[in-house]
């Protein structure tokens, strides 16, 4: 029977690239974002090269309350069991914290948090009563300093990283693994939407979905806890450990700023 992942935020950048690879080696799919007509551009692409597989396409705006429970009944009422899940969908909200709606950061919050907690918990109940899964959750190098100007995001993925490294501690030894993948400025359509595309730290390198894919999947396999893509982010997450705080948010900000 093939085995069937979850990918939230499938319909394009990383979580797209990650639907392919799982696709390219027969896993079957079930693709949740919040566009009808991305998810089934996305569908019909993947399709056309992994015929053999099945995909569900599950339209959904995950910002909201109670979707984590509606996606979860939508998957139990076909019968789907969930071998592994992929928290990827995550948006941001640019600028300085006091300027900007708290509409937008209540909807980012309850996205990057929230739902994938909530997500985590209602599939991780059936992967320990199985003794087998693999969670995989998008955190960032955000994840790892402050940043000014990107305040709650930066907050809301080092909760991530927290949250996915607690849970794998308590997990081990079941047959569960959590994995955190945590890219640097990679090319999507995440800095548009965001905003963030003229920063400088959109300005350096950045990297391609596929090879953010492909590292997140390779650690996901091997059920590594924690994987920084690049050597420069790599140095950069550790570096902070060693310098001062302030110094490390005057990074961050330098680094949001338009240039
Ligand atoms: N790109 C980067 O530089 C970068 C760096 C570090 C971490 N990340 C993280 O990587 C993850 C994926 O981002 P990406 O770069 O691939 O961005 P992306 O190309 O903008 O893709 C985001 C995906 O999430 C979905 N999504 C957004 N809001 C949603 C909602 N309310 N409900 C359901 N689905 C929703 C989108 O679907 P719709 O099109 O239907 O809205 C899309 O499929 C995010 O968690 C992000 O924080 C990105």
């Amino acid at each position: 029977m093939a085995k069937t992942v979850l990918i939230t935020g499938a319909s394009s950048g990383i979580g797209l690239a990650l639907a392919k690879m799982f696709a390219r080696d027969g896993y079957d799919l079930v693709m949740v974002s919040q566009n009808e007509e991305n998810l089934k551009k996305a569908e019909a692409e993947i399709k056309s090269v992994s015929k053999k597989i099945t995909i569900y396409s599950i339209p959904m705006d995950l910002s909201l309350e109670g979707s984590a429970e509606e996606l979860y009944k939508a998957v139990s009422d076909k019968s789907i069991r969930i071998d592994i899940l992929v928290n990827n969908a995550g948006i941001q909200v640019y600028g300085n914290f006091h300027q900007v709606p708290l509409k937008d950061i209540e909807r980012l919050m309850y996205l990057n948090m929230n739902t994938l907690v909530k997500l985590t918990g209602l599939f991780l109940a059936d992967m320990t009563a199985r003794g087998s899964g693999r969670i995989l959750n998008l955190a960032s190098t955000a994840s790892f300093q402050p940043c000014p100007l990107n305040a709650v995001y930066c907050a809301s993925k080092a909760f991530v990283l927290y949250f996915s490294e607690g849970i794998a501690e308590e997990l081990a030894g079941t047959g569960i693994t959590v994995t955190a993948l945590c890219p640097g400025a990679t090319s999507t359509n995440f800095a548009k939407r965001g905003n963030i595309e003229d920063t400088r730290y959109f300005k350096g390198r950045i990297s391609s979905s596929d090879e953010v894919a492909a590292i997140g999947y390779k650690a996901l396999m091997k059920g590594k806890r924690i994987v920084v893509v690049g050597a420069k982010n790599k140095l950069l997450a550790f570096s902070v450990r060693l310098v001062p705080r302030r110094m490390t948010t005057g990074l961050g900000k330098h680094l949001m700023q338009k240039i």
